[in-house]
């Protein structure tokens, strides 16, 4: 995802205690993430959906979309980011995109493409779809189709970026980066390039849902981590003015963590398929929080007044260490998910932070599993997910 500032900043109220000093939080968040549904013909097992998907039955409606693209309009939201799952799948996607449209949003479609049509795409572009965010597993398409679990996939994407570019759409590459992939990175740079990409998001994995489940298979190793730092920094330099990279760090050999989502209920929403509203994509993991249906209350409401954005928004809810650093208004304490997924207590400090009481065990289990032969891949699929190499 691309980094985007805050808006303006205003207070709200505590809804459990309205006396209580309350949070600070921008008025809108700049950005929404729409997954419009858990369906995706690709099984990749750094997959960030949870690992219960979604069924069909449960989705949001088109006319649901709708209305949370007119209340995002009114609210004062400034991109939208249609994803998934596979946002394509979804025959409705066209009246969804009308409405985000209409409510003058920016519109960017997070797409793996296998599914589209060269027509489909034609129309979506007629429609007033402003850029396309489309991911790549390698560029070697035997790995690329193992990663995947998606035959022919490889050759349909490089049809789809030809089809992007011919009809004048901005176009981000995507590729998250692992034990499996990084030998790849300097072609997938070059490819980029070839291909007339704007942008190229390199994203080391992020260890939640799938990825966690899979993290055995897919950490890499410190020398593996270093390299992508080489090659993005020399490519970074050597494509001024041609190519911009995003750069997601590998957290195990990281020392301080990134502001993750921008910071907690600061400038960004996501939207499950099934209306659930929340801070960050992984946030039903932290189970004891509430999270509301956009079926039951106002976007507005939610995103200024929801328990779980003013759970973890700001600073106040933060201990020690993160409590008396001066870097607690640039990381915010790191990710909340990641703190509960290592230590149990998404208030601790993120142990990608050296300061954290877990950071030398999290870093430990990246030169423990790295160095190991990778299990096979757990690719991810409703139901239990399936094992394979
Ligand atoms: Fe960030 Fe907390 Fe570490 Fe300070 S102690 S650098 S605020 S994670
Ligand atoms: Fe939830 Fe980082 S993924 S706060």
């Amino acid at each position: 995802m691309e980094e985007i500032a805050t808006g303006s900043i205003v207070t709200t109220a505590d809804e459990t205690n309205p006396a209580a000093a309350a949070p600070q939080c921008a008025r809108a968040p700049v950005g929404l993430l729409a997954e419009l549904t858990h369906r995706c013909p690709l099984q990749c097992p750094y997959c960030s959906n949870p690992l219960e998907l979604t069924r069909v039955a449960q989705e949001l409606t088109a006319a649901q979309w709708q209305d949370v693209m007119r209340q995002a309009g009114d609210l004062g939201v400034l991109q939208l980011h249609l994803s998934g799952g596979e946002p394509c799948v979804r025959q409705d996607l066209e009246q969804i995109l009308d409405a985000a449209v209409t409510a003058g949003l920016y519109t960017n479609l997070i797409t793996s493409g296998v599914t589209l049509t060269r027509e489909r795409l034609e129309g979506l572009a007629k429609r007033g779809l402003d850029h396309v965010q489309l991911s790549i597993q390698d560029v070697d398409p035997a790995n690329a189709e193992r990663i995947s679990g998606y035959k022919g996939g490889a050759a349909k994407k490089h049809e789809v970026v030809k089809w992007i570019k011919e009809l004048g759409l901005p176009l981000t590459l995507n590729a998250v980066v692992h034990r499996h992939n990084i030998a790849s990175l300097p072609a997938m740079i070059d490819y980029a390039v070839e291909m007339g990409a704007g942008r190229l998001e390199v994203a080391h994995t992020q260890y939640y849902a799938w990825a966690l489940k899979n993290r055995a298979a897919l950490i890499p190793t410190r020398e593996q981590f270093l390299d992508t730092v080489r090659y993005v920094e020399e490519a970074r330099e050597r494509l001024k003015g041609i190519l911009v990279f995003d750069f997601v760090v590998h957290d195990h050999y990281a020392v301080r963590p990134k502001p993750c989502m921008g910071g907690w209920g600061k400038s960004l929403v996501t939207i499950t398929p099934s209306g659930n509203v929340l801070p960050c994509h992984a946030a039903e993991t932290i189970t004891w929080l509430k999270h509301d249906n956009i079926k039951e209350r106002e976007l507005g409401d939610i995103w200024l007044n929801g328990a779980a954005f003013n759970a973890y928004r700001g600073t106040s809810w933060m201990k020690e260490p993160c409590r008396s650093c001066d870097r607690r208004e640039i990381d915010y304490g790191g990710c909340r998910c990641q703190a509960l997924a290592m230590t149990g207590d998404p208030a601790a400090t993120d142990p990608t932070c050296d300061k954290s009481p877990h950071h030398a065990a999290f870093k430990g289990l990246a030169l423990k599993e790295a160095y190991e032969p990778s299990p096979a891949f757990l690719y991810r699929r409703m139901g239990a997910g399936v094992a394979a190499d």
